[in-house]
Parts: C-alpha cells; sequence; structure tokens
C-alpha cells in the first residue's frame, strides 16, 4: 500500500517508524517530512494545509491512505476533501475536528452530554466577559476559542490578570482564535493524557501518557508544545480509564454521530483527575506530540492494520490494539531559547551512537545541510526509550543524550518525576 503521512515534527517521525515496519507498506511518502522520516519515506515539498495541492497529490500517486498528523489540515476539512475524491483518510472531518478546533463548541457538547468539566461561559465581547468575570472566582481560566498552537490559555491569579488576558484575545492577540473566548472554571488535580480510537461507531481505548508542558525542571518556566512524555500514566488505573471511556470519551462518540459528525481517527482526551473524579479540560483531534513517540514505542501490532481499521469503518473487525506493559519514556531536546525564539543552526552529531541499549531517537526540528544534520525548530529531537519500568526507560534515555553532540541543545532533566514518586510512595 502507498501511504501519504502529512505533518514534519517528531509525531510523524514516530509514525513513518512504525509503519515502515509494517510489511504492507510499498511505499511512504511524506509531506512535508523532516531527515528523521526521509529514512523511511519520500519527503515532498507540499504545505499539508494546501488542500488541493494534497488532494491531487494523492490521486495522482494512488495513494491508498492519509495519514494526517497536525491539527491544522484537520480544522481547514482536508479530510473531508480528501473522502470526497475516495481517498481512505486517518484523521476526522472538518466538523467533527471542532472538538479541537473550538473550545466553546466541544463545552457545548459537554454540557449537552452531562459529560463532566469545569464550568464555563462563551463570550463574543469584551464587556459581557467581563462582566461575567466574578462568577468563577480565582483563579480563573481564560481560552481563546480557536487553534492557537497551544498559547490561547491564560491562567489568571486576579482580577486584573484575567482582564489583561481578555483585553488581549478581543484585541486580537490570538488572531481570529480569539474572536470568541471561553471562560472557565479552574480545576485542580493532576493532568493525564488519554487516547481513543475511533471510526465514529466503535471507539476503543489507546493508552494513556503524561506530558510536561513547562519548559524547566520541576515544572517551571514558560509553556511549551511538551518537553518529554511517558506512557503508561498509571495515576491512569484501569478503573479510571474505563470511567473516562463511559463518561467522556464514548458519551461524545455517540454525541457526535447523533449529530451528523462522525468523530474517525484519534480522540486525544486531555484530562484533570480531580478529588471528584476525571474532568474533561480539552479535546485534540489527533496523536499528541511527544505522547505519540511513547505510544509508537509501545505499539505491539501493525500500525496500518490499525489505521485503516480506524479509516474504513472496520474497528469493530480487529483485535483490540495492543500496548506493551513496558513503559516507555521520551525526552525532548530543544534549541537554546525555546519557547521564545529558538537558535538555529546548532550542530547535531552522534545521533547513531547515542541509539544504545534500544534507545530511539526520533526528528522533531532537524534539516540536513551541507555541514551535517542541524537544528531547525523550537523542539529538536526526541530521545526515547522503553524498558519494564520507567526507572530503566529514563537512565537509557537520558544516556542517550549524554552521548548526543548537541551543544546548543537543552532539556528537562526529570521526565517521568510524578511516575517516580507514585513508585516510590507505593
Ligand atoms: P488546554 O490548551 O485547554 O489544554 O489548556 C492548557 C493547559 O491549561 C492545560 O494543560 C492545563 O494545565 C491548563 N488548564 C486548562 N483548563 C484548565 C482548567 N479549567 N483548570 C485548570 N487548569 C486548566
Ligand atoms: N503535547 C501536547 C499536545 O500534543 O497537544
Amino acid at each position: 500500500m502507498i501511504i501519504l503521512l502529512l505533518g514534519s515534527g517528531g509525531r510523524e517521525h514516530a509514525l513513518a517508524w512504525k509503519m515502515a515496519q509494517s510489511p504492507r507498506l510499498t511505499k511512504l511518502f511524506a509531506a512535508p517530512g523532516n531527515p528523521g522520516i526521509a529514512e523511511h519515506a519520500e519527503c515532498i515539498d507540499l504545505d499539508p494545509t494546501h488542500i488541493e495541492s494534497v488532494v491531487a497529490f494523492a490521486r495522482d500517486e494512488n495513494v491508498g491512505l492519509v495519514v494526517i498528523g497536525p491539527e491544522a489540515p484537520l480544522v481547514a476539512g482536508l479530510a473531508d476533501r480528501l473522502r470526497e475524491d475516495g481517498v481512505l483518510t486517518f484523521g476526522p472531518d472538518r466538523a467533527a475536528a471542532q472538538l479541537e478546533g473550538s473550545k466553546g463548541f466541544t463545552k457545548d457538547l459537554c454540557a449537552r452530554e452531562n459529560i463532566p468539566t469545569a464550568g464555563y461561559g462563551r463570550f463574543t465581547d469584551l464587556a459581557a466577559a467581563q462582566g461575567a468575570l466574578d462568577r468563577f472566582g480565582l483563579p480563573v481560566v481564560i481560552k481563546a476559542d480557536g487553534l492557537a498552537a497551544g498559547k490561547g490559555v491564560v491562567i489568571a491569579q486576579n482580577r486584573a490578570e484575567a482582564d489583561a488576558a481578555l483585553v488581549d484575545m478581543f484585541g486580537g492577540g490570538f488572531g481570529s482564535a480569539g474572536a470568541e473566548v471561553v471562560i472557565e472554571q479552574f480545576l485542580t488535580g493532576e493532568e493525564a493524557s488519554f487516547f481513543a480510537l475511533t471510526d465514529g461507531t466503535t471507539v476503543v481505548p489507546f493508552g494513556s501518557a503524561q506530558d510536561h508542558k513547562r519548559v524547566g525542571d520541576d515544572d517551571t518556566g514558560p509553556n511549551t508544545g511538551g518537553m518529554g512524555a511517558y506512557s503508561p500514566a498509571t495515576i491512569l488505573t484501569p478503573a479510571l480509564e474505563a470511567q473516562v471511556m463511559a463518561e467522556i470519551v464514548e458519551p461524545t462518540v455517540r454525541a457526535m454521530a447523533a449529530a451528523g459528525m462522525p468523530y474517525s481517527g484519534v480522540l486525544y482526551a486531555g484530562l484533570m483527575l480531580t478529588p471528584t473524579g476525571p474532568q474533561l479540560i480539552e479535546y485534540n483531534a489527533r496523536f499528541g506530540d511527544p505522547e505519540c513517540q511513547v505510544l509508537m514505542m509501545r505499539l505491539e501490532d501493525d500500525l496500518i492494520d490499525v489505521l485503516l481499521a480506524v479509516a474504513e469503518g472496520r474497528l469493530a473487525e480487529i483485535a483490540r490494539p495492543r500496548l506493551a506493559p513496558q513503559t516507555a519514556l521520551t525526552v525532548v531536546m530543544a534549541a537554546r531559547g525555546y519557547p521564545g525564539t529558538p537558535e538555529k543552526g546548532g550542530a547535531i552529531n552522534g545521533i547513531a551512537a547515542a541509539e544504545h541499549e534500544g534507545a530511539k531517537i526520533f526528528h522533531a526540528g532537524t534539516a540536513q545541510t551541507a555541514s551535517g544534520l542541524v537544528a531547525n525548530g523550537g523542539r529538536v529531537l526526541n530521545v526515547s526509550a522503553m524498558a519494564p519500568t520507567i526507572g530503566e526507560a529514563r537512565q537509557i534515555a537520558y544516556d542517550a543524550v549524554d552521548r548526543l553532540d548537541f551543544a546548543s541543545g537543552f532539556c528537562r532533566r526529570d521526565i517521568g518525576w510524578r511516575e517516580m514518586a507514585r513508585l516510590r510512595n507505593d
């Protein structure tokens, strides 16, 4: 089968690496891809958000399955157009991708279906939003409704911060994403990510993970796209996972189908494990990055079989996807300056030598130049390992980090700390 993979990050490198292990794959194209993905795919210079170019490429090259990595093409309606042309696609249609593309849409769905989530209000003008602030107490959470590359959420500790966030969002600080704003009650608890695959009707769990959003050790400094992850997150016990499926994920999939917007793809639920039970913080319509990397390390099945079953609406017919009982962990190496302006062009050497003891290094933001491999983005490499315990996986991953020669790179040194602390206290 000829497959086209869209995206260029570590998430897509992990997907490419896993698909390349399948005997079903005859040819992998990646658009635009990266130097790591290029080990498994022919990278083509195509922008995934240029919908008609992607559709034409898929048709001309007889692509049998398109796998959409990032959210922007989903929210723009790429999957709809591909399906219209009869191209099998992994990823939801535009209407279904609203679960990620509009926070207000998701909150309204939760309210209708009694899905546990923070109390909220939707606002389209500043005065009304300011007038409602007192209802929410402090801290209060203020979100741009649309896609804002993970930056559209402000947790305001006092009224002045809340006012400033509202003024910024309605003033265009997040472009059209902030034309509507959601104000939410602040939830407390530990965060965890839960993944489910669905073809619109059947839903199966696809593992848990915990991300590390802040740039610095001990969860300090500004938010990032994610500085590391591990899977499974044992705080999501089997009983809690069953509760999340029954109270959050399954009602969502049913409601989307009933509303004529069946959701097909991977549904990523960001959860807050509150003292009164799991609550939905947000949905993403795609795999997480770097959470996908740890899920792919653990996946024991042929990824193409799984993705095809989702895309063809046959999820009920295949065995449940199996994830290894081991723990996988990934450490993000970022370029100095991230999440501000990252330093580009820093030399990277020693990847092959660092991949010892089963460590696997996924490329996230790299470029191949005449003088060798260099950093070309904020998050640059994902140094990943899997082992029977998180302690061993972490040791292998950090050994690999230390063997790498990437002088302008940095990483957090405490990935997995919550899980390590849990184990110590058991
Ligand atoms: P989101 O982009 O919606 O995932 O929000 C980004 C981050 O903001 C989340 O990972 C949480 O850490 C935090 N957050 C979002 N909503 C809430 C909430 N209602 N209560 C507490 N923290 C929140
Ligand atoms: N790592 C967070 C995300 O992919 O949204």
